[in-house]
């Protein structure tokens, strides 16, 4: 059993992980639209690597025998009018997850749930991951996308992302 706090937000982190897959996925949807498939399957992986985030949180809970409730997932609700538009809300959005998980481990913490910490070591680490990919990807339009030459490389090295499950298994 864990703390009644610590199983809340730990419930609360499932529903935010699919709304990242959710956005990603709509993220995704946009560059696909408009023909920019390297863009796509980049945020496609992404999406796949949230899902798998969430679903790491059900298994940790139902592993220390607590109930898992699932809520509804908000639709993401944001209006793209350039290619760039994404890659920022992309950063904001891993910046404000990361927040998410570091509360979480704040409240382990002053519940001597060192378990739980345990547990939300590697989001942490993987947290410094993902906002330098989102970083690295606002620069990078920046540096090389400016004329469509450069924004077809740029989508080609995008399509060389690949999808690796989790390292973390529980
Ligand atoms: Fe699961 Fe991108 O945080």
């Amino acid at each position: 059993m864990l703390n009644k706090e610590v199983t809340k937000l730990l419930n609360e982190q499932i529903n935010k992980e699919f709304f990242s897959a959710y956005l990603y996925m709509d993220m995704a949807n946009y560059y696909a639209d408009n023909s920019l498939n390297g863009f796509e399957n980049w945020f496609f992986v992404q999406m796949q690597e949230e899902r798998d985030h969430a679903l790491l949180f059900r298994q940790y809970l139902l592993n220390n025998g607590e109930v898992v409730k699932l809520e509804a997932i908000a639709g993401p609700d944001k209006v793209y009018t350039n290619f760039r538009d994404p890659l920022p809300l992309a950063l904001a959005h891993e910046q404000f997850v990361t927040a998410s998980i570091n509360n979480i481990y704040e409240v382990a913490y002053q519940n001597k749930d060192f378990r739980t910490m345990q547990f939300l070591d590697w989001f942490i680490k993987e947290q410094g991951e993902e906002e330098k990919n989102a970083d690295d990807n606002i620069k990078k339009f920046d540096l090389f996308a400016g004329d469509p030459k450069g924004l077809y490389m740029l989508d080609n090295e995008m399509k060389a992302r690949m999808y690796t499950p989790a390292s973390l298994v529980l």
